[in-house]
């Protein structure tokens, strides 16, 4: 972003887990499906003059994922991406325990979201990789299907 001069990053987690600081990044304490947390996200997508990209990272559950797709999914720009991390634990069987994981919150998310769809071959550029169908491309002349619950 420095080399391209402009861009900028808002990271969030529940922990404060260091103490690195950079101008072109924001670091939010809180959970990501907080209201107060998402309220700020949306602040800064609206001051937003280019492409909006989201990477969810967090709480792996389905519950949680899913609820991050719902209210995230919005600030995606057309085009552009919502990575969904970590589908591996859904089938690798060393992470068994942690499941139901994103896998599910991403088909669930699908079949009401018509406008994204899973980029096959980003998924797929590594022969290795711990986000399977976890590329969500929303399609360019799309509009955001607005969530029920908000
Ligand atoms: C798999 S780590 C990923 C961390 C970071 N994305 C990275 O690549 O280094 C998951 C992180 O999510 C945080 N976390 C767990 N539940 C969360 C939530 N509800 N909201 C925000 N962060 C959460 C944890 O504290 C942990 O640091």
């Amino acid at each position: 972003m420095d080399f391209l001069g402009h861009g900028r990053v808002i990271t969030i987690d529940v922990e404060k887990l260091h103490t690195h600081r950079h101008a072109r990044i924001e670091y939010l304490i809180g959970s990501s499906s907080s209201q107060d947390i998402i309220a700020q996200v949306q602040s800064a997508v609206q001051l937003a003059d280019g492409p909006v990209l989201v990477i969810l990272d967090s709480d792996h559950s389905q519950a949680h994922v899913r609820l991050e797709l719902e209210h995230y999914h919005t600030f995606v720009t057309p085009g552009s991406y919502l990575l969904v991390q970590d589908g591996i634990i859904d089938t690798l069987p060393r992470f068994a325990h942690a499941r139901p994981g994103p896998l599910p919150a991403i088909q669930e998310f699908l079949s009401m979201h018509p406008e994204f769809q899973v980029d096959d071959k980003l998924c797929e550029q590594f022969p290795i990789s711990h986000h399977p169908q976890g590329w969500l491309k929303r399609l360019p002349e799309a509009q955001p299907t607005p969530c029920p619950a908000c």
